[in-house]
């Protein structure tokens, strides 16, 4: 058999599509665009942010550092976490990154000793928790008061209260993976009517964060998220005559689609009239369907009619290292190539190092041709015709 490492295959001329539409959808809006680059920091994802003048969205001091390293320039960089370090405050700072996006009483005060000490030209904004219930995966909702993300409104009330001049505005950021765009007009309904409590303080700066869902499901029919719903969505209730500059900060929704994970049927199996096709990539590669129960389409290149249920599983020492239970898809065969896709975002940025894992290699291709694949899938197929005995199908 035609054995293959597993891989992260990222299609840069969709990854460009993606972002040239959400770009230009967002100065329609007057939006500002801050990558969330927690999503996926492989460089060549980076260079496409940066060519098309995004800034970044960073969440530790080590994304702010991969960022200026990669080329984006301090002011293009906003900082946001709930648990900085004085460590990573003191570096965002000494940077004059652009805003520091403050997510508690005691973290502005250390922000406001810091920035005089330093003479940081950095501005600082207050994560505001809006206490917003939203309906995805409660694991990466961030938005109610029971979450530990930002500073509650009677927080934020106070704080405006004694210094206002040196608060730019406001940061949110409610969840992600928000399917129904219904959401983001309620948001901006809720976000407008808390900043009218706000008499005497108009925020020079309103960022409204992430949230933007890619469809799983369909990951060919729908290949570029609704940029255009989003940024609508979210202008209802927030008017550019109100506020002529809003920010975003997109990362699913502008890299998710453009990767998918490469893997290879090592072994299968069957179990009480269970079959378990076993890859040679599991929860160390991609961790969402574990961790979340997230759903990522999975294709074989076989050309089979038959159709199989499989339990769908990865190599690692754990029985939840699964990727689906009861899965139907062509007929798989030891040696055959499979894609898991919408792998794009969290996927490669959230690898493991359990079992000594390493991280897996990435490839990145600029037209959405399967060539790779295709070669490598050919081989594969040929070398399980010349060993038929190796043709395990159950
Ligand atoms: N802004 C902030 C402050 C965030 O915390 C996030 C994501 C974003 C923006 C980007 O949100 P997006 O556009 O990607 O929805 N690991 C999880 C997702 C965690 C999201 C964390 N914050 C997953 O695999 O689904």
């Amino acid at each position: 058999m035609h054995y293959i490492d597993p891989f992260y295959r990222y299609d840069l001329t969709l990854l460009e599509r993606t972002i040239s539409v959400a770009q230009r959808e967002a100065k329609m809006n007057n939006i500002a665009l801050f990558y969330a680059i927690k999503a996926n920091h492989e460089p060549e994802i980076l260079e496409k942010v940066r060519a098309y003048n995004l800034g970044i969205d960073a969440v530790s001091g080590e994304e702010i550092k991969h960022s200026l390293k990669h080329g984006f320039k301090p002011e293009q960089i906003v900082f946001a976490g709930s648990g900085k370090t004085y460590k990573e405050i003191e570096y965002a700072l000494f940077e004059n990154i652009r805003i520091i996006h403050c997510e508690s009483v005691e973290e502005f005060y250390l922000i406001q000793n810091l920035r005089k000490k330093l003479n940081s030209t950095t501005q600082v904004a207050l994560r505001l928790n809006p206490d917003f219930k939203i309906d995805t995966f409660d694991k990466i909702s961030t938005g109610e008061n029971t979450h530990k993300f930002g500073v509650t409104e009677a927080e934020s009330v106070k704080l405006i209260s004694e210094y206002g001049n040196e608060i730019i505005g406001f940061h949110v950021h409610v969840g992600s993976q928000i399917e129904n765009l219904e959401y983001f007009k309620s948001l901006s309904k809720h976000i407008a009517n808390l900043l009218d409590r706000f008499t005497n303080y108009h925020p020079a700066y309103l960022n409204l964060g992430g949230g933007l869902s890619i469809n799983y499901k369909e990951p060919k029919k729908f290949p570029v998220p609704d940029f255009k719903g989003w940024m609508s969505a979210i202008r209802t209730y927030l008017p550019e005559s109100k506020f002529p500059t809003l920010a975003l900060e997109p990362g699913r929704s502008l890299v998710g689609q453009c990767g998918k994970l490469i893997a290879q049927v090592q072994y299968i199996k069957e179990r009480n009239n269970c079959k378990i096709a076993l890859l040679n990539a599991g929860m160390s590669a991609l961790l969402r369907p574990m961790l979340y129960g997230a759903y990522h389409k999975v294709t074989t290149l076989n050309a089979s009619f038959e159709f199989d249920t499989y339990k769908i599983a990865g190599p690692s020492c754990e029985s939840t290292d699964v990727f689906h239970e009861n899965y139907t898809i062509e007929k798989l065969f030891v040696g055959d190539i499979v894609e898991i896709h919408s792998t794009g975002a969290y996927g490669s940025s959230m690898q493991l190092n359990y079992n000594l894992k390493q991280a897996i290699a990435k490839k990145f291709i600029t037209q959405s041709t399967q060539t790779i694949i295709k070669c490598t899938h050919e081989k594969a197929a040929s070398s399980r015709k010349k060993v038929p005995n190796l043709r395990t199908s159950i």
